[in-house]
């Protein structure tokens, strides 16, 4: 049996955009079989920003919650995972840490590497609440996935961000002691410091995504890992929801099972309901993918959840948590919902206007209109400095 931790995730909340474009509108536009999306991809629509929103904005919305609810005493560190950070120097965390009226005693810092972000914050925070159970820590992963129109990542878009409470005897998850680790330096997915828009070889990210399964997977077994049987459903990062499929398939295939479609609907169907209608959120997409898990499934107490993170470039992790008696208690399915639901859809002309949106660098005095109706915005750009204000 797996070791158990007893640390591990207190509460989870997510936040996504104001607007949502469907595949359906991306398809009429640029003549695509909707299909490709719907079936081919595994995609139905995906968060757009408003101009007035960023991974701050969203950061802040997913997080305000877990505060409202547990209050901010004993948090005395903020992780904010991000790949589409809007400073080179400033953590995006300190934004949040203020308009959510945390405490000065509270370090507070960024952390990168692709998609697979979130999972280094949750392993790091761990080791913090490990030497002092008392302490919680907020692990915030928010991101804004943006590829150039007309190329082929366009259809893989998304914005989302999730935060999750990390504390001692947790109400939703244990995350257990063994994990396997993997890198490797590919060039499938970057986005140098000069562009706004990522740079993919989707092939290459494919193959590398599976070869990172094979090589997390081995070090988790050779570690003490579960086996696949013992496992009620895994939850894979979803670029795209299929990638999940491709995955798990390949993982099945390589611990020798032959492939049963019946089974790989079973260990995942349940785990991509948001992420098919927010697009890729790439820091945020696993745990949004676990969300969507705990948020339909029927009863998991006590049953394993098997995570596999995986971030480009790349580095991967595969894990386990185990599902804590009487979590259905502490769910917010009914917010996550409504955070899917609020999305207003626009067309695809008003879309590549978003799209195309971007500050000047002049340093001037630059507002922004009030789009989002969430409960924070930037309002300006002045002198080099973002400016977020409160509802
Ligand atoms: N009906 C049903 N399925 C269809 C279809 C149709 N009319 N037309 C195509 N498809 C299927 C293809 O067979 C393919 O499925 P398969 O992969 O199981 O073979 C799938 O749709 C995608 O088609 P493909 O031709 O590979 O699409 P593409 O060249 O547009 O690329 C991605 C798709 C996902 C690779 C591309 O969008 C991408 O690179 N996205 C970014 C991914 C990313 O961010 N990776 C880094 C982080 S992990």
């Amino acid at each position: 049996m797996a070791g158990d931790s007893a640390i591990g995730i207190h509460d989870l909340s997510f936040a996504t955009t104001e607007f949502v474009l469907t595949h359906t509108e991306l398809a009429r536009h640029n003549g695509t079989d909707i299909g490709k999306y719907h079936q081919g991809i595994g995609q139905r629509s995906m968060s757009v920003p408003a101009t007035d929103e960023d991974i701050v904005t969203m950061g802040a919305a997913a997080a305000a919650p877990l505060i409202a609810r547990h209050g901010g005493d004993g948090i005395r560190t903020i992780i904010f995972a991000t790949e589409s950070s809007i400073d080179q120097a400033k953590s995006a965390g300190v934004y949040v840490h203020s308009l959510l009226g945390l405490a000065s005693a509270t370090r507070v810092v960024e952390l990168k590497q692709a998609c697979y972000g979130a999972t280094a914050a949750l392993q790091f925070a761990i080791g913090l609440v490990r030497r002092d159970p008392a302490q919680r820590v907020l692990v915030v992963a928010a991101d804004i996935a943006k590829y150039e129109p007309d190329s082929p990542g366009e259809a893989t878009q998304g914005a989302a961000a999730v935060a999750m409470l990390i504390g001692a005897d947790p109400a939703l998850l244990r995350i257990e002691e063994p994990s396997g680790v993997f890198t490797a330096d590919v060039m499938d997915f970057w986005r140098p410091n000069y562009r706004e828009a990522a740079l993919v070889d989707g092939q290459e990210s494919i193959g590398a995504y599976l070869l990172a399964v094979e090589g997390s997977w081995k070090d988790y077994t050779e570690h003490g890992g579960r086996a696949p049987d013992e496992f009620a459903a895994f939850c894979y990062h979803q670029p795209f929801t299929k990638m999940a499929y491709k995955a798990h398939r390949h993982l099945l295939n390589y611990c020798g099972y032959d492939i049963d479609e019946d089974r790989v609907a079973r260990d995942l169907g349940l785990t991509t309901a948001y992420n098919n209608v927010i697009g890729n959120s790439y820091t945020a997409s696993l745990y949004l993918a676990l969300a969507a898990l705990l948020d339909q499934a029927e009863d998991l107490t006590g049953r394993a959840i098997g995570f596999l993170s995986y971030g480009s470039g790349s580095v991967a992790e595969f894990f386990a948590g185990s599902v804590v008696p009487g979590y259905r208690e502490h769910l917010r399915t009914t917010a996550h919902r409504a955070a899917i639901d609020r999305r207003r859809p626009v067309d695809h002309a008003r879309y590549r206007e978003l799209h195309g949106h971007s500050f000047p660098t002049d340093g001037g005095d630059h507002r922004t209109a009030a789009e989002t109706t969430g409960p924070f915005r930037l309002a300006a750009l002045r002198g080099h400095k973002r400016v977020y204000e409160s509802r």
